[in-house]
């Protein structure tokens, strides 16, 4: 401190400015070194110092433009085309039922409380109606004034509606009875299948691969199903996969006893969507269907944020409602957030285990608010704008993705005699011979480089220049000021 003070004093500015002069006659940037000669004349200086300002500008210029690559324009989606060694997934099928509830369940619950007579049938034709309820329905849930009795007789509060259906339907997928169960099946492999709450109440999911998070019980009670002991006697597999050497690849999902089913076939890294490609069918459906996948190269993940790759694994999910992510459930986030800014509450078949639990709709105000409003709520926008754009929402693809085309659709003839109840067929038929891979083209590694090479095109500037200026500036500032000339 003493010798600090002393420098200071002793010399002032001037030994600053000539400790600044001894830096830019060593130091490593060309052309600093001519400002200070003393031979040269005003013009040729000014030169030097018209010449160093332009290349620190372009320097700085060029490597903005170097970062902004790397955050903006540093993945790609490239095309494959080595297809003899793929595995594909074959394309997901979702089945709801039409009729939900299960007769026994029902009568045991009306007998512990004490529902009989007429009440029982307002009350399952209630129930069964919300059961079947989605967007375009709302309006079929009956509304009188013994449905009210009957629902503070029971004390049924909005929150527990889904509950209770999911209390009174019966899983079919754990039916002892192989022939009766709602099973996935390819000649003697069997696929799993799970009970999954969608936007149209419980269905059936086959050949999916989601994880286990995207179940009824999860959704409902947050813990996972248990093992289903039926299904894991016989060989499973998750998700079915196919390549080129094969030739048709399918698989049935069947056993519901319902009078008619509503399906959806989709991607198997995706969620069934309500407002598209549903199927009614009386006697089945069969799907020829074809699918081309999009994979991610392996370093994607980890040399990537969600925001440069503008795509979202399975697991990076930042949903309040949903612990997981695909670009479908990020849609159903949108909808429960419109939902609950047009008519204050929730319809009851999201999940709602969260901190602050949005509040569930009553019947009454399924059958009021949401019918209007039913096009906006599915479409998520309007084209001739009764409604503002719900510019909040927006959704990132899914990384890992297939892309499936429907080729055909046939009703399935005679499939309750053939089957033992109707169900949903899949069948793939041509395998892709292209995909689509997402890349990683500017790596963190490339913008070292870019920058590195950028400062040494316009100033000669080099990394052991940086340790230069560090030193300068600190252990030999402080061996002048201690009073040693190097
Ligand atoms: C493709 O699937 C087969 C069997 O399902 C497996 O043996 C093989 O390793 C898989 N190939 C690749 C590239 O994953
Ligand atoms: C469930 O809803 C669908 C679509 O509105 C309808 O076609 C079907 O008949 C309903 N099922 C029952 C049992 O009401
Ligand atoms: C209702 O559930 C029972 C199992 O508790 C089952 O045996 C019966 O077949 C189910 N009924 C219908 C119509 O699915
Ligand atoms: C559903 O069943 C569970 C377990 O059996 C029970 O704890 C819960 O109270 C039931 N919910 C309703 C709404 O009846
Ligand atoms: C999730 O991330 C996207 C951008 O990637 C953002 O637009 C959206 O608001 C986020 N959602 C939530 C609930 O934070």
């Amino acid at each position: 401190m003493e010798s600090l003070k002393a420098f200071k004093n002793r010399k002032g500015p001037k030994a600053v400015i000539n400790f600044i002069i001894l830096y830019f006659n060593n130091c490593c940037i060309h052309g600093f070194r001519y400002l200070t000669r003393a031979m040269l004349i005003f013009f040729e200086k000014f030169l030097w110092f018209t010449l160093l300002v332009v290349s620190i500008y372009f320097c700085i210029v060029v490597c903005l433009s170097s970062i902004d690559r790397y955050y903006t324009k540093s993945t790609h989606i490239g095309l494959e085309r080595n297809y003899i060694f793929w595995n594909t997934s074959l394309p997901s099928v979702t089945v709801c039922p039409m009729d939900r509830l299960n007769i026994t369940f029902f009568s045991d619950y009306c007998r512990k409380n004490g529902v009989k007579g007429p009440q029982k049938d307002v009350l399952w034709d209630f129930l069964e109606n919300l059961a079947n309820s989605t967007y375009i329905n709302f309006q079929n849930i009956p509304e009188s004034e013994q449905v009210d009795q009957v629902i503070k007789d029971i004390g049924l509060k909005p929150e527990k509606y889904m509950e209770l259906i999911f209390n009174l339907t019966y899983d079919k997928t754990y039916e002892p009875n192989i022939m009766e169960r709602i099973r996935c099946v390819d000649g003697s492999t069997y696929i799993h299948v799970r009970q999954v709450l969608t936007e149209w109440g419980l269905c059936y999911l086959g050949n999916s691969m989601l994880t286990e998070q995207y179940s009824s019980q999860y959704f409902i009670y947050g813990e996972y199903p248990e093992p289903n002991r039926y299904e894991q006697e016989l060989s499973l597999i998750q998700c079915q996969v196919g390549s080129f050497f094969q030739r048709d690849t399918q698989f049935t999902l069947r056993g519901f006893s319902s009078p008619a089913i509503i399906a959806f076939a989709h991607s198997a890294f995706e969620v069934s969507k309500v407002d598209s490609n549903s199927n009614y069918a009386v006697e089945g459906v069969m799907y020829d269907l074809s699918t081309e996948e999009i994979v991610a190269e392996d370093n994607l993940e980890d040399e990537t944020t969600v925001s440069m790759r503008k795509c979202r694994f399975y697991h990076e999910s930042n949903l309040t409602h949903f612990p997981f992510y695909t670009r479908n459930i990020c849609q159903q986030e949108c909808r429960i957030n419109l939902a609950y800014r047009i008519c204050k509450c929730i319809p009851h078949f999201y999940p709602n285990r969260i901190a602050n639990p949005k509040k569930v709709c009553d019947y009454k105000t399924l059958r009021s608010c949401f019918p209007r409003h039913s096009k906006f709520f599915l479409k998520l926008y309007e084209e001739n704008g009764k409604h503002e754009k719900p510019a909040s929402c927006y959704c990132e693809q899914n990384c890992l993705d297939a892309v499936v085309t429907i080729k055909s659709i046939d009703p399935m003839a005679n499939a309750k005699h053939l089957l033992q109840g109707i169900g949903s067929q899949v069948t793939v038929k041509t395998w892709p011979q292209t995909r689509l891979k997402r890349q990683v083209i500017f790596s963190m590694t490339d913008l070292l480089v870019s920058i590195g090479g950028t400062a040494g095109l316009f100033l000669g500037f080099s990394v052991l220049g940086l340790v230069e200026v560090l030193y300068f500036f600190t252990i030999r500032l402080v061996w002048q000021i201690l009073g040693y000339t190097i």
